[in-house]
């Protein structure tokens, strides 16, 4: 699949996108700036060498990409959404900001956001695109720690059930990583918050925590 990643350049866009590239897929890293947006891919490509990874300005590669992954804080998501516009209709997009924000002495705090959650917001703005959620609960460190598998559950939230099974087996094809329907949009709104959790635990422990859902039809994941 042809895969784009707005806000590309950042962690969790990149690890996302060096995962998919080694899984086959052809990826195209957006950024606010062009360059930024081609040294991105070069860091794909130098990561995996069997990547077809191009980069340029957000607007530029999402146009022929089959699913968009939203990888930038939610701060800019509002204007990022308005600027790409019809762009994004038809497609599937998928949402990965974890909505929060660090307060001293507390941590890592999820915000409440006026529209429940960041992929309802998106998907209110973006009426004729086909909205999911998920991989708000990844560390980028793991995805990029290519050599190693991710030992997590994917909850994949959305309402357009074939666009929901895409992103679960896109999922599913990271080493380690079980993809997990995890039912409508109004969902997403716990798994962003659950990003927070996460890292304070990381902190609190001086580790990398995931999630697994225990008890779902199918058996455990390994
Ligand atoms: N990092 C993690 O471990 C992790 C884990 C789970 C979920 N997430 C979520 O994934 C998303 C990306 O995380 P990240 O750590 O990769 O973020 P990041 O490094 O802070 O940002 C990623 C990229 O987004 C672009 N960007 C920054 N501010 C922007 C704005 N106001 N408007 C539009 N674009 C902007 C920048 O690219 P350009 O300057 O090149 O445009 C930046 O390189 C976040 O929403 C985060 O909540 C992250």
């Amino acid at each position: 699949m042809k895969l784009a990643f707005v806000g590309g350049t950042g962690p969790e866009g990149l690890g996302l996108a060096m995962r998919f590239a080694r899984a086959g897929h052809e990826v195209a890293i957006g950024s606010r700036s062009t360059e930024r947006g081609q040294e991105g891919a070069a860091k794909v490509r130098e990561a995996v060498p069997s990547a077809v990874a191009s980069g340029g300005e957000n607007a530029d590669v999402v146009g022929d990409a089959e699913v968009v992954f939203l990888t930038f804080p939610y701060s800019g998501q509002a204007p990022t959404l308005e600027a790409l516009g019809s762009r994004l209709d038809n497609k599937i997009v998928c949402n990965v900001a974890a909505p929060l924000e660090f307060v001293k002495g507390i941590g890592a705090v999820a915000l409440d956001v006026p529209g429940k959650s960041a992929a309802q917001e998106a998907a209110e703005q973006l009426p004729n695109a086909r909205v999911v959620s998920a991989f708000q609960n990844l560390s980028a460190e793991e995805l990029m720690e290519l050599d190693h598998p991710v030992p997590a559950d994917v909850l994949v939230c959305g309402k357009d059930a074939e666009a929901k099974q895409v992103v679960v087996e896109l999922a599913n094809q990271i080493d380690g990583v079980r993809g997990v329907d995890a039912g409508g949009l109004s969902q997403s709104r716990y798994v962003e918050m659950i990003t927070s959790l996460l890292i304070n635990l990381n902190r609190k422990y001086k580790t990398r925590t995931s999630i697994r859902i225990v008890g779902l039809p199918g058996g455990e994941a390994n």
